[in-house]
């Protein structure tokens, strides 16, 4: 097994900071980089100081390439709920990324197969994921990869579960609106990224980020996969870390 390398910030704003630098090292090393993003309330420090950085003229955004882990099954990219919509409020509106360089998979896809198939193929392309971001769900999910039997490889549609729509239900008007499906990169291609930064903040992930790294690896834990990962940067705040 491998262990990450951690970093324990004071609180959730410094633990974006700790990783803007990394994807600033990132982007200075290969200005077009393709980094992997994510959605959820974790990364929004971060999304905050990489604009505050590109403005102050540290980062270069025009010639990095985005992909997304995930989104809703069905709702619009125009959706106030959409992870598309999402990324472009709180990040991809704001630096000087081109819009032809950003990828979230499409939630009103006619055909999910063929959809998931292209997303990949779009990464390939690239050539690869170098540095990609993850958040975690209270039951391990990454992107949505939820506690299954097995690790599934591709991008695909999957069920959510009772807790992840329990969770995310808080960003809907009501529990019923919160989509019963979503498309997720697979745990596959999460592993093929160079370089993973997972962010992990709250009281509330303690118990799951100490069974992620220091657990079995277990499909019913799909973020415990990353303890098979050269390098992966851990960056928790105080409230979150195992060992305090
Ligand atoms: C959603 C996203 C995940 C994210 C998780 C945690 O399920 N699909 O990528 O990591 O929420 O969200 P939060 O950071 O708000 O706790």
């Amino acid at each position: 097994m491998l262990h990450p390398r951690i970093l324990v910030a004071k609180t959730a704003d410094e633990a974006g900071v700790l990783a803007a630098n990394e994807f600033e090292a990132v982007i200075a090393k290969k200005p077009a980089a393709v980094i992997g993003l994510a959605t959820g309330s974790t990364p929004l420090p971060l999304y905050r100081e990489l604009i505050a950085r590109e403005k102050a003229g540290k980062i270069d955004f025009s010639k990095v390439r985005s992909a997304n882990l995930d989104e809703y099954k069905g709702l619009a990219p125009t959706h106030e709920q959409s992870y598309r919509k999402f990324m472009q409020d709180n990040l991809l509106d704001h630096i000087s990324i081109k819009p032809e360089n950003t990828i979230v998979p499409l939630g009103q896809a006619e055909d999910i197969q063929k959809m998931c198939e292209e997303y990949e193929a779009k990464i390939e392309e690239w050539g690869g994921v170098d540095c990609q971001l993850l958040g975690i769900g209270h039951d391990g999910h990454i992107g949505f990869n939820e506690p299954e039997d097995h690790f599934p490889a591709m991008t695909h549609e999957v069920q959510l579960t009772e807790m992840t729509i329990d969770a995310n239900k808080r960003f809907f008007e009501s529990i019923d609106d919160v989509p019963r499906a979503a498309i997720t990169m697979g745990i596959g291609t999460i592993m093929a990224a160079r370089k993973i930064v997972m962010i992990v903040t709250g009281a509330d992930k303690k118990e799951i980020l100490k069974k992620t790294f220091w657990g079995p690896v277990d499909p019913q834990v799909p973020a415990s996969i990353l303890q098979f990962h050269p390098d992966v940067t851990l960056i928790c705040d105080e409230a979150a870390y195992p060992f305090n």
